[in-house]
């Protein structure tokens, strides 16, 4: 009887009212915290609410989604992965999914890339690479043991202690600053300072402590959706190698497709030493990273003594479901159509730019690939807390539009799917906000 009621009283609350008595959201501030929508349903660019609104998802839910909600084609291949095996233990075992996946990565990552190294999501992408990087110069017979790593200012790599120690020491991480190791950081080659990113770089590279220098190419996403150039960026990577660093360029937010190319190291002459990615791997159904190296890196690592080896893992390590996911994603990414979808969002985007590139609300109205950026001006400093955030995601939502402003800075990135009629209708509503 006692069972019932409670039973009964978990029924007769709204799922909203559940959500709060039990679970804590991330990025999410408790105190006035919004009420959490309930998701119920999503299909292409839309994602369906318990009481029948739809939004579109404009930012393809924290960037992963690719080919739309719910895409039939990869519910099933990841249908058939679980009737055949659901997860297998990664060390010394392995599963054909994984392998088709390592196969295909190989194949079409920018560079030489010759193993990959699958974890959990966009951080565990990060920490393996930097984890990597510095075990490579232990494992070297080199007289100097390289242990610095490079990074930009206004870089994120993620929520883990070593992802959060090569990112932009802000308001993010600040209750953990005494617990990140030391880096050393450089300025983003934005247009006004290539010279002295370059200046910054060598200084550093001289001293010959460096092991690594890991960036996001060619935008910051999460420090504001700051856009430089290829040209930049290769200047860096090349010197880099002059001094043998290890480059590592963290794709978890680019990857896929999102700045025009599958890759934004496509754009690049010199390519990186490892690559990370997440996010859209799976085309936004299943977590999955992976960090892929150069076949020198994984060649340093054997030897007799085990503790050259790399003792690392994750229980889901080249999860099979995962893997079926990523791969189904990828048939679908290959498609001349997705090209073609890719591409309209990027002329429509540009089309946008040019229009209201000289709005006087507008400090900046830029756009790569896939991604549009438009950064409000605004009396308070231009950062994630700028009061301006709740007001436009507020606006927006009224509107039945998911975007998240990143404080005065609004960014568009949808699964490829949309429409030009959708994209239109989020142009249109965004330019009332001006
Ligand atoms: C460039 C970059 N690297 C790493 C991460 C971390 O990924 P995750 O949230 O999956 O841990 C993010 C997340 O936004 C990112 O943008």
């Amino acid at each position: 009887m006692e069972k019932e009621d409670c039973y009964n009283t978990a029924v007769a609350k709204t799922l909203i009212q559940r959500d709060k008595a039990c679970i804590w959201h991330p990025y999410t501030r408790i105190q006035n915290a919004r009420d959490p929508i309930p998701i119920i349903k999503g299909k292409g660019v839309y994602l369906y609410a318990e009481d029948g609104t739809k939004y579109i998802d404009g930012i393809s839910s924290w960037w992963v989604n690719l080919h739309g909600h719910v895409h039939p084609y990869i519910v099933e291949k990841i249908s058939e992965q679980a009737a055949a095996i659901e997860h297998v233990i990664f060390a010394d075992f392995t599963h054909p999914t994984a392998i088709q996946l390592a196969e295909k990565l190989i194949q079409f990552l920018p560079g030489v890339m010759g193993k990959v190294f699958y974890s959990d999501n966009g951080s565990t992408a990060v920490e393996v690479a930097l984890k990597i990087a510095l075990q490579y110069w232990f494992n070297s017979n080199s007289k100097t043991k390289r242990k610095k790593v490079i990074c930009f200012n206004r870089g994120y790599h993620g929520d883990t202690f070593g992802a959060m120690s090569v990112g932009e020491r802000g308001l993010f991480n600040r209750p953990f600053w005494n617990h990140l190791f030391e880096v050393e950081f450089i300025d983003p080659p934005f247009s006004c300072n290539e010279e002295k990113s370059l200046e910054q770089l060598r200084a550093i590279l001289e001293r010959e402590e460096s092991a690594c220098f890991i960036f996001e190419p060619l935008i910051l996403g999460v420090g504001g959706m700051h856009i430089y150039q290829s040209r930049a960026l290769d200047a860096l990577l090349n010197l880099c190698r002059d001094y043998h660093v290890l480059t590592i360029a963290d794709e978890v937010m680019t990857g896929f497709g999102r700045t025009g190319p599958l890759f934004a190291c496509e754009y690049l002459t010199e390519q990186p030493d490892m690559i990370c990615l997440s996010k859209g791997l799976t085309g936004g159904f299943m977590p999955l990273g992976v960090t892929a190296c150069k076949n020198f890196i994984f060649e340093s690592f054997r030897s007799d003594e085990l503790s050259k080896s790399f003792l690392h893992g994750h229980s889901y390590t080249g999860n099979p479901l995962a893997c079926s996911a990523a791969l189904a994603s990828f048939e679908l990414l290959e498609k001349s159509e997705c090209d073609l979808q890719r591409k309209r969002i990027a002329e429509q985007h540009q089309g946008f730019c040019k229009k209201w590139r000289n709005h006087p609300k507008l400090n900046r109205c830029e756009s790569i690939g896939t991604i549009l950026v438009l950064e409000y001006v605004a009396n308070e400093q231009t950062n994630y807390q700028n009061s301006l955030r709740d007001k436009l995601y507020g606006y927006f939502l009224e509107r039945k539009i998911l975007l998240r402003p990143l404080g005065n800075i609004v960014y568009v990135m949808p699964p490829y799917c949309i429409s030009p009629e959708e994209l239109t209708y989020i142009y249109e509503v965004i330019i009332d906000t001006l």
